[in-house]
């Protein structure tokens, strides 16, 4: 895979230029009561299948009760740097009607990735930076937050002050892979 180092170079919006994961928090930072609405307000006005709006979110800080109930399921790779974050998200999708088994929406997960994208942009614009991460134990925080039937724990962000920039590599693929991967034939 090519090291593509700049996307800032890229007439890419600054937002996205300049975000990445980071892989230290500064334990100093806190994020404000302001800060957490306007990130929520962010994923409320994401758009999704039919208006579905299939997304849930359990937020804790440092201090907080819920905090400590996240903690202790993060894995050791995650707890690094994610219990230094001022803030941490636990993301669920709502996937079926209650334990009906019947579909909520197909596209639950997608629009969920989607409600976290906006979450992180508007992270960034308030000078912040988010972790999406899935290394934690999902059953034991599924256990921990019980939540109703239907929906599903999916993943957790760390957002807060980043504690150093960006990795020196950062590797994607090309913009011409991304057209022409899916398809062992040209497209048509
Ligand atoms: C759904 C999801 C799960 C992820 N899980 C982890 C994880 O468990 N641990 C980790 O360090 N990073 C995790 N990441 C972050 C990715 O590794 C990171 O976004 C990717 O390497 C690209 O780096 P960048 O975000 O800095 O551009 C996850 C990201 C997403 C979207």
């Amino acid at each position: 895979m090519p090291h593509d180092p700049a996307p800032a170079a890229r007439r890419l919006h600054p937002l996205l230029a300049g975000r990445f994961s980071p892989r230290a928090f500064d334990p100093s930072a806190a994020v404000t009561d302001e800060d957490l609405h306007l990130l929520l307000e962010a994923a409320r006005w994401a758009p999704s299948a039919g208006n579905s709006q299939p997304w849930g979110f359990l937020a804790a800080r440092p201090g907080e009760r819920d905090h400590t109930r996240l903690l202790p399921h993060l894995a050791p790779s995650s707890a690094r740097w994610a219990a230094d974050a001022g803030l941490l998200v636990v993301t669920l999708a709502r996937r079926t009607v209650g334990g009906s088994g019947v579909v909520w929406s197909e596209f639950a997960d997608h629009d969920l990735g989607q409600a976290v994208a906006h979450l992180t942009f508007q992270a960034a614009a308030l000078g912040l930076a988010a972790h999406q991460f899935r290394a934690f134990d999902l059953d034991g925080l599924t256990a921990e937050l019980r939540p109703s039937p239907g929906w599903a724990v999916v993943a957790m962000i760390a957002v807060g002050r980043a504690a150093g920039g960006p990795p020196a590599v950062r590797e994607r693929r090309s913009v011409a892979d991304l057209r022409t991967a899916p398809w062992a034939e040209p497209p048509p």
